[in-house]
């Protein structure tokens, strides 16, 4: 063939596959929604969506934002929308109700899909926008990818409502500091999962995220630290006499206002977090007088522990200070609730300073405990005054909060349950299920992480009120939440690996009813939410494929191995002679005897896929 001919041909095969991929169509058989609806139904019939959907709304103006949002991410979903003032031959119906079925709450929907059409209805815009996540999870995996030309949707009905009024997911923006960008791309994959409240850690001993402009050192020096960015977290050189602080940043006013109706328009509220009396290391260095010695600290580059750096509690500059940078941040954050820390404060400082245990004195306060209740108290009532309520973490149930503010258990599901049954309300997000930053599987196959294991199972046992729980604790208990700390994270797409899947199991189980959820029917919806997530840019992590093994001795030479991996239907490839294992490789069927020290080389494979990486052990 002649390198003309060549070129003609190779023109012709790529016309027919841009064409057949512009002109695709596709059958969704199975639904795979995720958080798990309360009521779903699947029918006989079927309902073909073309790429040019006729939209109607029913009062709900065009301009709102939840109509806004939906007509952008139907095109960004390949789909060209027209509004129709119609109510007949539309494609698809948004209703928002003119008598409030009670059934649904402020942020439940009925989604149909109809021989007709389809048809979304809810009490509130929010509720509509939930319809619509799960309306777009009905859709391919790739929609955002590829167009088609026409989707047959199965004829459906699903009736759903969240059990939890708190669904949150926290982030750490202070250990590493990340680009607004990256915020909205968490925020938008919370609302994909229906999560509604975003804790935003934005102060901490290593960096001061927030903008202000009264005390403007906070920005030019306790924003910024020493960069070792480039070395692994705790193995970092330490930095030399004056040397320049490059590495951190923080927000300016207008990013944040307009982070704030970012996350509203997704039904999501922002609860900021300033941190006091403990984890003020950049407060400190930018206004050593606040500390009870006058010595300035460190912006730390790596671990610090413990934190010993806290503002003196004896000097009411401090108090001022607080109250002033709490009231500029309520000019952007317009949320019902505040958080003001109160977690591991470390009182040597205090014990050693006239001030406080002057301040001990005169308040006829106890000891430092008191010192710390004294002195949250005083922010609470500040806070109370501009007409907003607190959230601690859960040090701060020692009784000298009032009754309103809200305690956030993250050391344990039984702190929460104490200061439930005491009149508290409580959000659930203890270390042993939500702490997203944990490993999530065996930690020789993992990037370095601050250490403990949840895996995606784990997360997913989670209850933030589990069966059996008194009634009236139970109506104390908001939700939960799961907390990203990024000490050991420090880039988006890093953020993603640790945030996915585990953040999927953490929604399902804020917002499922507990007898709808259902660990082997999640754990296959998740594979094709991989995709989905895959298909939108996010990273996420293949850690339940790794291999746990449980060895039992036989004799002294032999063990007895069993092998599995925490997703259903997995098949397990291995080798034993060191060779590299593949699909024709021996298939594992239930435990094998093997001889202390055999290398055995493990490939996971699920869904004809094969998964991550090899995995490889010695037998001990
Ligand atoms: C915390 O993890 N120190 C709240
Ligand atoms: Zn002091």
């Amino acid at each position: 063939m002649s390198t003309m001919m060549k070129k003609y041909c190779l023109l012709v095969i790529l016309a027919a596959v841009l064409g057949t991929s512009c002109h695709r169509s596709v059958t969704v058989t199975n639904l795979n929604i995720i958080p798990e609806p309360v009521f779903q139904v699947q029918k006989e019939g079927s309902y073909t969506l073309k790429d040019n959907p006729a939209i109607s709304m029913v009062n709900l103006g065009q301009n709102s934002s939840t109509a806004r949002y939906i007509m952008k991410s139907l095109r960004h979903a390949h789909l060209r929308p027209t509004l129709v003032s119609s109510t007949e031959n539309n494609d698809i119906e948004l209703i928002l109700n003119d008598t409030v079925n009670s059934e649904l709450g402020d942020e439940g929907y009925l989604l149909e899909v109809r021989s007709t059409g389809i048809r979304m209805s809810a009490n509130t815009e929010t509720g509509l926008f939930y319809a619509y996540q799960t309306f777009i999870q009905m859709l391919p995996t790739d929609v955002v990818k590829t167009s088609y030309h026409a989707i047959t949707l199965p004829e459906c009905t699903i009736l759903d409502y969240p059990r939890f009024s708190w669904r949150g997911a926290h982030l750490d923006v202070c250990r590493h500091f990340f680009p607004i960008k990256f915020v909205k791309k968490y925020i938008d994959v919370m609302a994909m999962y229906k999560l509604n409240k975003f804790h935003f850690h934005l102060t901490d001993d290593h960096g001061w995220r927030l903008p202000s402009e009264k005390y403007p050192r906070l920005n030019t020096v306790g924003s910024w630290r020493v960069d070792r960015d480039d070395q692994p977290w705790g193995q970092a050189e330490p930095a030399q006499e004056g040397e320049r602080t490059t590495y951190g940043g923080f927000y300016s006013r207008e990013e944040l206002v307009d982070l704030v109706q970012y996350a509203a328009n997704r039904g999501i509220e922002i609860i900021p977090e300033i941190e006091m009396p403990g984890h003020t290391c950049a407060l400190l260095a930018s206004y050593p007088q606040l500390s009870c010695d006058g010595q300035p600290c460190e912006i730390p580059i790596g671990p610090y522990w413990p934190p010993k750096d806290i503002v003196c509690a004896g000097n009411d500059s401090t108090l001022i200070v607080f109250k002033d940078l709490l009231d500029e941040m309520l000019e952007i954050f317009p949320s019902k609730y505040i958080h003001i820390g109160g977690d591991e404060a470390v009182w040597d400082k205090w014990k050693q300073c006239p001030r406080c245990q002057r301040r001990i004195r005169t308040e006829h306060l106890r000891d430092e405990a008191e010192l710390q209740g004294w002195f949250m108290r005083q922010i609470e009532d500040h806070l109370a005054s501009r007409g907003r309520t607190v959230i601690g973490w859960d040090e701060v149930d020692d009784g000298s909060l009032s009754s309103n503010a809200v305690v956030m258990a993250w050391r344990g599901v039984q702190n929460g349950m104490t200061a439930a049954r005491d009149g508290s309300k409580v959000i659930m997000c203890p270390t042993s299920h939500c702490y997203l930053d944990y490993y999530q599987a065996d930690s020789r196959y993992q990037p370095a992480s601050i250490g403990g294991l949840i895996t995606l199972s784990k997360a997913y046992e989670f209850d933030p009120v589990p069966m059996g729980t008194n009634s009236h604790i139970a109506a104390n208990i908001l939700g939960g939440q799961c907390n990203l700390w990024t000490e050991y994270i420090n880039t988006p797409s890093h953020a993603e690996y640790m945030l996915l899947p585990r953040m999927l199991a953490i929604s399902e189980k804020l917002w499922s009813q507990q007898e709808a959820t259902d660990w082997n029917h999640f754990r296959r919806k998740v594979e094709d939410h991989k995709n989905r997530l895959s298909a939108k840019g996010y990273n996420y992590c293949e850690g339940s494929f790794t291999p746990q093994f449980k060895v039992r001795k036989i004799d002294d030479h032999t063990m007895n191995v069993a092998i599995e991996t925490e997703v259903p239907n997995t098949y397990i490839f291995y080798t034993t002679d060191m060779s590299t294992p593949t699909r024709q490789s021996a298939i594992y069927l239930g435990p094998i005897n093997l001889e202390r020290g055999t290398h055995i080389k493990i490939l996971p494979v699920y869904n004809d896929i094969e998964r991550d990486s090899i995995y490889e052990y010695v037998i001990k």
